[in-house]
């Protein structure tokens, strides 16, 4: 059968304009920014990929059940519902609304005791490694080494290498203030886990009596792939895959600006009594009261039914096949990707398009700006800009990859766009071999992507 096209589950009901903008300003735009795409604003960007978190769309649903939301301060209805749909899901008894995702890290890792202890995971996102190391623990990556590779075509390049996992946990015993499984590995290209690799990772902390803990961003879109790659899965649902999937854990942490389908929020679930009761009391001191937890209580209500909405199958198939189409375009066009295609995002690897580039003269943000200049596309650098360290009179010491991440927002884009994305992208690609690179003007010293200032090498 030739249909390949793909049908958005959805029909347009609001809309909002693009902002169209000609060379010229982009240019200016450009220079304002100091040539950090982070620096631009909403309104000089035509689409923007920067990241997929909290810049969906909602359904006609969840907008009639904010209509409802409850903002009782204490005894919320909209937490009661938001309870008993999570409860359903993941099968956690303790259900912890906070305002996103990090804050769950923060009171997680508090209530593991961190302090001085090691968290073993396939690979740590930057705020989750950021609250470990914070907190004085130190945040090990155990990845699989096909999980490095940019090219390896791994189905599961976000699985944790077992032996690793268990020389760790024999080596560091008591230390071991959790293991951990990124679903999906956001840092490693948004490559799923597979159910064979969460259940031998969970069965191995268990044996050493540790627990055993899931940061659950995208969980839907991990089930989805065990759905399709995983032998013996393609007759089950992907709701029965992620149930079975939480099952295996002692408790998670969730951003729900993802894979909630919500433009705030996050969770922290849990098992033990004991555990959850600290949360509750860190809860209370640093997000609110644990019937709303940062949250309004029509925010809760709408990811009440994120919830239920990201596990339907036609969703996420059109939101896989989605992303694989761009990722298939641009491979056809020999364009250097990370392999396979992520669940939320294309990844492009940038130091392979610029070989004349070395790691200080920032590739992945060069790219970032070309595709920006030419079309008002709006990507991010993963990166020597976000993972080198400057070094005391020497250039930065670099990152491992040099990567452009082009995520999707959910259910907010359309074919017709991608097709444009791909004709930009081919623009910019036909004049590789006259990129310029960047140099740092002006860095702090910490998470220093956000607010660097650039200017292009080879300007006065
Ligand atoms: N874990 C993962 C895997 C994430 O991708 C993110 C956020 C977080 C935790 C933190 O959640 O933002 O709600 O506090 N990722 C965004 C991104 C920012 O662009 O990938 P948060």
């Amino acid at each position: 059968m030739r249909n390949k096209a793909i049908i958005e589950p959805f029909r347009i009901r609001m809309v909002e304009p693009l902002p169209v903008t000609t060379e010229a300003q982009r240019r200016q735009s450009l220079e304002r920014a100091h040539y950090n795409p982070f620096l631009l604003r909403s309104r000089e960007i035509t689409i923007d990929l920067l990241t997929d978190s909290g810049t969906g769309a909602m359904s006609t649903a969840q907008w009639a059940a904010m209509m409802t939301g409850d903002e009782t301060y204490a005894g919320s209805e909209s937490f009661y519902a938001l309870q008993e749909v999570a409860r359903s899901l993941t099968g956690m008894k303790h259900v912890i609304p906070t305002h996103q995702g990090r804050s769950a890290e923060h009171i997680l890792f508090s209530v593991l005791d961190a302090k001085d202890r090691v968290v073993l995971a396939n690979t740590h996102f930057d705020t989750t490694r950021a609250n470990v190391e914070y907190l004085g623990g130190e945040a090990i990556d155990l990845v699989i080494e096909e999980g490095l590779s940019p090219a390896s075509r791994h189905p599961f390049k976000g699985n944790i290498d077992l032996e690793r996992l268990e020389a760790q946990l024999s080596r560091e015993g008591d230390r071991v203030a959790a293991v951990l499984m990124t679903i999906t590995n956001n840092s490693g290209g948004g490559q799923p886990a597979s159910l064979e690799n969460l259940r031998a990772a969970g069965e191995l902390a268990r044996r050493y009596g540790r627990p055993f803990f899931l940061d659950a961003a995208r969980f839907a879109e991990n089930a989805w792939f065990i759905h399709e790659r995983e032998p013996g899965q393609q007759d089950r649902t992907p709701r029965e895959i992620a149930q079975e999937v939480f099952s295996l854990a002692d408790g998670f942490t969730m951003s729900a600006k993802k894979d909630g389908l919500v433009n705030i929020g996050g969770l922290l679930c849990l098992n033990d009594d004991t555990l959850a009761e600290r949360a509750r009391a860190l809860l209370i001191l640093t997000e609110g009261y644990p019937t709303y937890g940062g949250l309004a209580g029509r925010d809760l209500a709408a990811l009440a039914v994120g919830l239920e909405e990201v596990t339907q199958p036609e969703y996420l198939k059109y939101r896989v096949a989605s992303v694989r189409y761009l990722h298939e375009m641009l491979d056809r066009m020999d364009v250097p990707l990370v392999h396979p295609a992520g669940g939320h995002a294309v990844y492009i690897d940038a130091a392979a398009l610029y070989p004349h580039l070395k790691p200080w003269e920032l590739p992945g943000v060069t790219l970032c700006n070309e595709l920006y200049l030419e079309g008002g596309v709006r990507a991010v650098e993963i990166g020597t800009l976000m993972f080198g360290r400057p070094v005391d009179g020497a250039h930065d010491d670099p990152a491992a990859l040099e990567l452009v991440r082009l995520a999707f927002p959910r259910r907010t884009y359309t074919q017709s766009h991608v097709d444009w994305l791909a004709d930009i992208v081919s623009e910019v690609v036909a004049r590789r071999s006259t990129a310029r690179g960047l140099r740092i003007k002006k860095q702090s010293l910490i998470l220093r992507a956000f607010t660097a200032e650039l200017e292009p090498i080879g300007s006065a």
